[in-house]
């Protein structure tokens, strides 16, 4: 008996031990067919050890238990996945699949993550999910899922993240999410769900983050949801949602952030709202709130953020809102509140933001009120405020904007005002009742846009000082009893004559009345702005000096060999009339008719066909005899391991030719002759953006405007981040290598280049590739070695360029300086960034200005010394995309 249970144990042992060889040799047929499929980069399909293949992880069985394939640039299908039965996560995000998420999922029964955020799937949720027992994660975000929420999800009771957020999900949010109990972040923003928000969401007792903003859900927010005590994020932002504030958001002491504007909400905030000590950041604005700003608030000392704006608040500013240290911006604008500033409000020492305007305030300015040091926004426009401006209002140094307009002001315009250097947006004190001069002080803010006095009771000349106003755009001093002639000043004669209307003494321009011969011929006043360089600092100056004569030296090398090999190449072609061909190619199928590769040939042999010629290779037109046209790039200083690792060049060329982004020049085919490789791309017929902004003179009527340049930068830093998303370094980043189609939409150009010429693949004796001098960052100069900060710093002088319309190195810059350095050291010569910018355009409107300024910000960080101060390309697009966006 005891044999024959031995006997079963061995046979037992035997068989499960053969099952699990079967099932690890199955899984490595999969990780291939999977590789078949994906073309997984770093997967070496010969390697039979696949559990070291990146991102795959194996138990001790060589079971597959994890497949992180994020952030890979993939495409295809990813049914055969499902196939690796031992999963426990799985990260498919930020990739190219699309199609449907394969209901196949649902059968990783052991599977515990799951990651297809940032995708193209489409469809709706496959509700087989719902078998995934063990999932503590879903993460299906910024997908292109439409459709319901599917009942069986359910099922997933093990849930501790679902994220489903940013997608084009309906109906309404199921109740049975109250049910998952581990529930820790649920996040659906941005879709296009409705219905109200379920009553027992509540129940998911362990819910932390709670964000479902931008949605069209409707009815009260339930009190469940605050039972549990644990919500720590609740973001509801931009819904339909209405009903009062239930009192049990008390509860919540770890709450942090509630942000619910945007809704229709009723009813007076809680006073419960003082037991929430680690309140942070509060922002309820476009609702109908109403009743008192309850004081309560001051218990909660963290609070850095208060925005109750554009409700139905009234009564006064609770003086305890002064006990609010880390107060930063107190936002309470278009509500009925009246009464004083409270003195106390003047302790909230880091208040940077205090918005009152648009409220039924009726006391004075405190005289203190510069007490708030870091004040950059003082607006109290549109109240009943009256006494006078406090002269200590010169000492609010950090002042950005100053909104003053539409009260009861008395008194003088306080000379002190000219002190406050920095203000930049906005000076308004237009309808109140000040008398008296215009302060000749205010010629000194000369970082000033918008200067408006209007409707007041000024008298006197405007002062000739005014003219240091040197960044005004906008300026109104009608309707005062102001006297005398408008001082002739650009901005003043450029404004509408109703900036100067209702003042019954003004004469000259831009007014029609003339001033006669009282006032005589006054003197001329030319605005001059100087772009005189003071040489760079002089620590720098040295360094400067070595890294460009270090570059310079290399730079000539190279020039000297590349010009022997083409010197040696022409000789060649001339006593060779017909090159043979070796190879040659033309990815694209419906082109292939099109173009002949003999023609293509023959093209590059006419110097009268060349186009341009960059540090890697020259540029020709070749005309098919079908007619359409190509642009044929041949390689310059070709090397020879390149035509003996042809096939790899080729796989590269055909990769790179599938690299499917609006904003890259793809090629479209190759030519192989001799020792010479020639490149295919369409053609584009506006040229590059170093000609649009630097050879004016050849279109003199064309001059590209703020917008359409704002476009292209944002085009190229969206190109070259989907170059550094797919982990492919640019090595010759110029305005040189932006190519403008016929929208003038912009495409980065050789991009190849890296791949046919990295010198990390040993593929090109090019040891030393820097790119286009001007462009070539800083550090190179003892890194040797292109990088992605690298490209970024390019990328900061092509944002310069367009910026400042000038080329990045030119004779104007003194020795050893080039565009970025003279940028830089603007503030060292003592100049303002308006006179850094190309003022034919920055001088056209306000709204260009800003948007200008806000660039050369972002040019600043890009071309910082330090790489690893720079941001991201991703980064770079965001950021240009806000600007566009405001
Ligand atoms: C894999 O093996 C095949 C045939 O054994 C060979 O042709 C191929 O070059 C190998 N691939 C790699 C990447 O080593
Ligand atoms: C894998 O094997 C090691 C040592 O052989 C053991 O300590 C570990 O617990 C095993 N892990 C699993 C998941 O079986
Ligand atoms: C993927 O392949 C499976 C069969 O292997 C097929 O059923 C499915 O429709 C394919 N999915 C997509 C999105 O093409
Ligand atoms: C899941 O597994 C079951 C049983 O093995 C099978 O019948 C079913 O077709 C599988 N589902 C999918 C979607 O592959
Ligand atoms: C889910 O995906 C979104 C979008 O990619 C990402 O922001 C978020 O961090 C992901 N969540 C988790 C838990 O990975
Ligand atoms: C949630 O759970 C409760 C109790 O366990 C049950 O009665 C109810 O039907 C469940 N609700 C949903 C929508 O599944
Ligand atoms: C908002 O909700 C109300 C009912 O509360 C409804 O009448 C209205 O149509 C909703 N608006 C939108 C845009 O969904
Ligand atoms: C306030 O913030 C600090 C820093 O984040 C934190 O350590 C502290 O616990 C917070 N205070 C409260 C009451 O939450
Ligand atoms: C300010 O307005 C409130 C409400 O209208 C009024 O009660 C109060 O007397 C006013 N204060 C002053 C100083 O006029």
């Amino acid at each position: 008996m005891e044999i024959l249970y031995l006997l079963y144990l061995v046979l037992a042992w035997y068989v499960s031990k053969s099952e699990l060889v079967g099932a690890e040799s199955q899984d490595q047929t999969v990780l291939l067919a999977i590789n078949q499929e994906l073309r997984v980069p770093g997967w070496d399909a010969n390697s039979s050890n696949y559990c070291s293949w990146q991102g795959v992880s194996c138990d001790n069985h060589s079971m597959v238990v994890k497949l992180d394939l994020s952030h890979a640039n993939l495409r295809g299908n990813v049914t055969l996945v499902s196939q690796l039965k031992a999963l426990r996560l799985l990260d498919l995000s930020d990739n190219n699949f699309h199609g449907f998420i394969p209901p196949a999922f649902g059968n990783l029964s052991d599977l515990e993550v799951l990651d297809l955020s940032s995708n193209k799937f489409d469809g709706s949720i496959p509700p087989e999910l719902g078998g995934l027992r063990n999932l503590k994660s879903l993460n299906l975000s910024s997908n292109l899922l439409v459709g319901k929420i599917p009942e069986e999800l359910h099922r997933l009771q093990k849930l501790q993240e679902f994220q489903i957020s940013s997608n084009q999900l309906s109906g309404s949010l199921p109740p049975w999410v109250g049910n998952l109990t581990s529930l820790r972040v649920f996040a659906a923003y941005e879709n296009h769900l409705d219905g109200k928000l379920p009553d027992n969401l509540g129940l998911a007792s362990e819910l932390r983050i709670l964000n479902l903003h931008s949605n069209q859900l409707q009815g009260p927010i339930p009190a469940g949801i605050f039972a549990a005590g644990k919500l720590e994020v609740l973001v509801l932002t931009q819904n339909n949602l209405s009903g009062d504030l239930p009192p049990e958001l008390g509860n919540c002491q770890g709450l942090s952030n509630i942000r619910i504007g945007n809704n229709h909400l009723l009813g007076t905030i809680p006073k419960t709202i003082g037991n929430i000590s680690s309140l942070t950041y509060f922002e309820a604005d476009n609702n109908n709130l109403s009743g008192e700003v309850v004081s309560e608030f001051s218990r909660c000392p963290n609070l850095t953020l208060l925005n109750l704006a554009s409700n139905g608040f009234s009564g006064t500013i609770p003086p305890e809102l002064g006990q609010l240290l880390n107060l930063q911006e107190l936002i309470l604008s278009g509500n009925s509140l009246f009464g004083d500033i409270p003195e106390s409000i003047l302790k909230c020492r880091n208040l940077n933001k205090l918005d009152i305007s648009n409220n039924r305030f009726n006391g004075t300015i405190p005289s203190e009120i510069c007490n708030l040091s870091r004040l950059q926004f003082l607006l109290v426009g549109q109240n009943s405020i009256r006494g006078e401006i406090p002269h200590a209002i010169g000492n609010c140094a950090k002042l950005l904007e100053l909104q003053m307009g539409s009260n009861y002001l008395t008194g003088i315009i306080p000379s002190e005002i000219g002190h406050i250097r920095n203000l930049q947006i906005a000076l308004n004190l237009s309808f109140n009742h000040l008398h008296g001069p215009v302060p000749p002080e205010l010629g000194r803010l000369d970082k000033l846009v918008a200067l408006d006095v209007s409707n007041n009771r000024l008298s006197g000349t405007i002062p000739a000082d005014l003219k240091g106003m040197l960044s005004l755009i906008e300026v109104n001093f009608s309707n005062n009893l102001l006297s005398g002639p408008v001082p002739e000043f650009v901005p003043f004669q450029k404004s509408p004559n109703s900036s100067f209307l209702g003042n019954k003494g003004l004469c000259g321009e831009p007014l029609n009345s003339s001033c006669g011969n009282v006032y005589g011929d006054h003197n001329n006043y030319h605005h001059k702005v100087s772009y005189r360089i003071i040489l760079a600092v002089i620590g720098s100056g040295l360094a400067v000096f070595m890294s460009v004569t270090v570059v310079v030296l290399l730079f000539m090398i190279r020039e000297r060999q590349e010009k022997a090999a083409k010197d040696a190449g022409i000789a060649e072609e001339e006593t060779n009339a017909k090159p043979t061909i070796i190879a040659g190619n033309i990815f694209v199928e419906n082109l292939r008719q099109a173009i002949d590769l003999d023609a293509v040939v023959k093209a590059t042999l006419k110097d009268s066909n060349k186009l341009s010629s960059g540090t890697f290779s020259t540029v020709y037109k070749a005309v098919m005899p079908s007619g359409m046209i190509v642009s044929v790039r041949r390689l310059k200083s070709m090397d020879k391991t390149i035509i003996h690792h042809q096939n790899k060049m080729i796989r590269e060329l055909e990769r790179l030719s599938k690299l499917c982004h609006d904003n890259l020049v793809r090629p479209i085919g190759y030519v192989i002759y001799e020792d010479v490789a020639l490149l295919l791309h369409h053609y584009l017929p506006n040229g590059t953006l170093a000609q649009l902004l630097h050879e004016s003179t050849r279109q003199p009527e064309y001059q590209p405007d703020w917008p359409t340049r704002l476009s292209i930068a944002i085009g190229v830093a969206e190109g070259l981040a989907f170059l550094h998303h797919v982990a492919i370094i640019h090595l010759d980043i110029s305005s040189g290598n932006v190519l403008l189609d016929a929208n003038f939409k912009p495409l980065l150009g050789e991009i190849e280049i890296s791949k046919l010429l990295d010198p990390t693949r040993g593929t090109a004796s090019i040891s030393a590739v820097a790119g286009s001098f001007g462009y070539i960052p800083p550090e190179y100069a003892y890194t040797m070695q292109v990088t992605a900060p690298g490209n970024v710093y390019s990328y900061g002088v092509v944002l310069l360029e367009i910026l400042t319309s000038r080329p990045p190195v030119d004779e104007d810059f003194d020795e050893g300086v080039d565009l970025v350095k003279w940028v830089h050291s603007a503030p060292v010569r003592g100049e303002t960034p308006e006179q850094i910018l190309d003022a034919r355009l920055s001088t056209v409107s306000f709204g260009w200005r800003k948007e200008m300024l806000a660039a050369l910000k972002v040019a600043l960080l890009c071309t910082d010394s330090t790489p690893a101060k720079r941001p991201k390309m991703k980064k770079v697009v965001e950021m240009l995309q806000e600007i566009k966006k405001n």
